[in-house]
């Protein structure tokens, strides 16, 4: 293989909701050698430490993330340390240092070092109460209320701005909500939806942090790894968009997630108890218009809220059995 067309990833934020499983995909892909994970002090799991290389690795440091470039030869990176929108509106300094600094670092040594590809993932946090929240257009109000929103915003403009002035290929998507049942979620808003799932094999009951009628985009995880590596691989050709395409999946309300739940898991109870998160939540769109990426990079999701809940339940039982819950 020419040295071109051999992929040498990295991937930040490797022991992350997403980062931890895409990793393993990429793995698997590419071949274990082949894809550095690194993260900043969280322990990774056993699986991602021993598969592969791994980094401790904070963006906010270029120094220490060139070397890690220039150390493994690297040629593509999946940027997905972040801080998500709960903990960004409570430390919201770090939440912009890591966002924003860390991803200038981050386009700053892909340009350097001549990269060939970078994803940069931005999230349905960039709309806000003036967008329309039904069927979110692609093209629309971006003012989000959120420190969060407020650096994805500003993610998906540095990106494109990379690509239009230094030619740098960097392409990201706009992600719902994330379900998943190996790494849960750390400080975002739409973590009631994986956590309904881990309370309701553990205890039977959940106490949801939003209203029941709170309804938001969501994916399920296979999905979300499926539209990304798609989206790295398509032609750059059949791109007009690169930072920004919206992606959607599926949208239900917290009720109907319970309602979905109890068909599977006898007498579970869930009670809503908004917290801050509600004004987070109700600041984001129902759903989502994803036209532009069906039509540019063929985006199509698999799972409905019955398919993710039936996989979802299943998985999280199988570890609950193992003791590993
Ligand atoms: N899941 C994220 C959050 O809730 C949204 O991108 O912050």
């Amino acid at each position: 293989m020419s040295k071109k067309s051999m992929k040498k990833i990295l991937v930040t934020g490797s022991v992350g909701q997403i980062g931890s499983e895409l990793t393993m995909v990429l793995r698997e892909k590419y071949g274990n050698d082949n894809v550095v994970a690194c993260g900043r002090k969280t322990k990774p799991s056993y699986t991602l430490y021993n598969s592969g290389p791994f980094e401790f690795l904070d963006i906010t440091d270029k120094d220490a993330v060139g070397k890690v470039i220039k150390k493994y030869d690297i040629d593509t990176i999946y940027n997905m340390a972040a801080i998500l929108s709960a903990v960004g509106e409570e430390k919201p300094l770090v939440c912009w240092n890591v966002n924003i600094n860390g991803l200038y670092n981050i386009l700053e040594l892909a340009r350097e070092y001549e990269l060939t590809r970078v994803f940069v993932p931005s999230s349905i946090a960039v709309f806000g109460p003036e967008t329309p929240r039904i069927n979110t257009p692609q093209e629309t109000v971006l003012k989000p209320k959120t420190m969060y929103g407020v650096t994805k915003v500003a993610g998906e403009i540095l990106g494109d701005y990379y690509f239009k002035r230094f030619g740098l290929d960097v392409r990201g998507v706009r992600y719902p909500g994330i379900i998943s049942s190996e790494t849960p979620p750390g400080g975002g808003t739409t973590d009631y939806a994986v956590e309904i799932f881990y309370e309701a094999i553990k205890n039977n009951k959940y106490t949801c942090f939003v209203k029941k009628d709170t309804t938001l985009p969501m994916m399920y995880m296979p999905d979300c790894i499926k539209g990304t590596i798609d989206l790295m691989n398509v032609d750059i050709s059949k791109l007009r968009h690169h930072c920004d395409f919206n992606m959607a999946s599926m949208s239900f309300s917290a009720e109907e997630l319970s309602a979905e739940i109890k068909k599977h898991v006898t007498g579970f109870k869930c009670e809503f108890v908004p917290d801050f998160r509600q004004a987070i939540a109700d600041s984001w769109p129902q759903s989502i218009d994803d036209s532009a990426a069906r039509k540019e990079w063929g985006w199509n999701p698999s799972y409905n809220l019955s398919s993710m809940t039936e996989d979802m339940l299943e998985k999280l039982s199988n570890r609950h059995e193992k003791g590993n819950l």
